[in-house]
């Protein structure tokens, strides 16, 4: 199964994306995880990387479209993967289409998960993630049992530095300009659908399953 999950800031697509990847047993490709893992190693990609990822814009093209290429090609890919944050821009999606016409795949389904500004930046003023295994909390809605530490690992959680108000609201504005396009863009190629994603955690997992297996 080859997926895509599309949404703005918050929307929840790692915390379903991870959901989904013990499901199928394919992987997560997070481009926002591979670049802060390249911006925390300070990889050449990582220093030029951070200052877009730290005012909330986007990384250039070239950057993520390389790194989703090389990623594609290797083996755990070959049953399926989960796309979470890319494409983000026309120019992605075109790229994206041709790499996968090389390799001979196709996308099966695009889930667009619909979210209400006011909650995005509720979720994400409230995000903990771990720091050894990369597991998302959120202090309200999805708390670990033990303040700052992973349910799953015993990990220490740890805010991410563009969940500041003031990059949130910029990174909504840069969803809302260069990466919504990508809604009409899937509804024409047929693929998309779109999924209420206010209501919590468990449910939209079960609507997108149910949506997974109609399809
Ligand atoms: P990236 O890491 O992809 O960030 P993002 O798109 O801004 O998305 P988030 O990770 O913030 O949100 P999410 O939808 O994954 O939400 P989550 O599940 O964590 O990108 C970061 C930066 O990297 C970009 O700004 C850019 O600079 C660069 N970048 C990355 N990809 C790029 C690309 N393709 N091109 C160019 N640049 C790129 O959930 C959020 C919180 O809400 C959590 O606390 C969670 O517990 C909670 N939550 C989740 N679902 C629910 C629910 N249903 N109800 C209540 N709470 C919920
Ligand atoms: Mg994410
Ligand atoms: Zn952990």
């Amino acid at each position: 199964m080859n997926l895509i999950l599309l949404g703005p800031p918050g929307a929840g697509k790692g915390t379903q994306a991870k959901m989904l990847s013990d499901k199928f047993s394919i992987p997560q490709i997070s481009t926002g995880d591979i670049l802060r893992a390249a911006v925390k190693d300070g990889t050449p990609m990582g220093q030029r990387a951070k200052e877009y990822m730290e005012a909330g814009s986007l990384v250039p093209d070239e950057v993520v479209v390389g790194i989703v290429r090389d990623r594609l090609q290797q083996a755990d890919c070959n049953n399926g993967f989960i796309l979470d944050g890319f494409p983000r821009t026309v120019a992605q999606a075109d790229a994206l289409q041709a790499s996968l016409e090389q390799m001979g795949k196709e996308l099966d389904r695009v889930i667009s998960l619909n979210v209400e500004a006011d909650a995005l930046v509720e979720r994400l003023t409230g995000r903990r993630t771990c720091k050894e295994c990369g597991r998302g909390y959120h202090v309200t809605f999805d708390p670990p049992r033990v303040t700052g530490v992973c349910d799953a690992c015993g990990g220490s959680l740890f805010q991410r530095d563009d969940d500041r108000e003031e990059t949130i609201r910029k990174r909504l504005q840069v969803y809302a300009d260069q990466t919504s396009p990508l809604i009409s863009y899937y509804r024409g190629a047929g693929v998309l659908t779109e999924l209420d994603g206010m209501q919590p955690i468990s449910q939209v997992q079960e609507k997108m399953l149910s949506q997974l297996q109609a399809s």
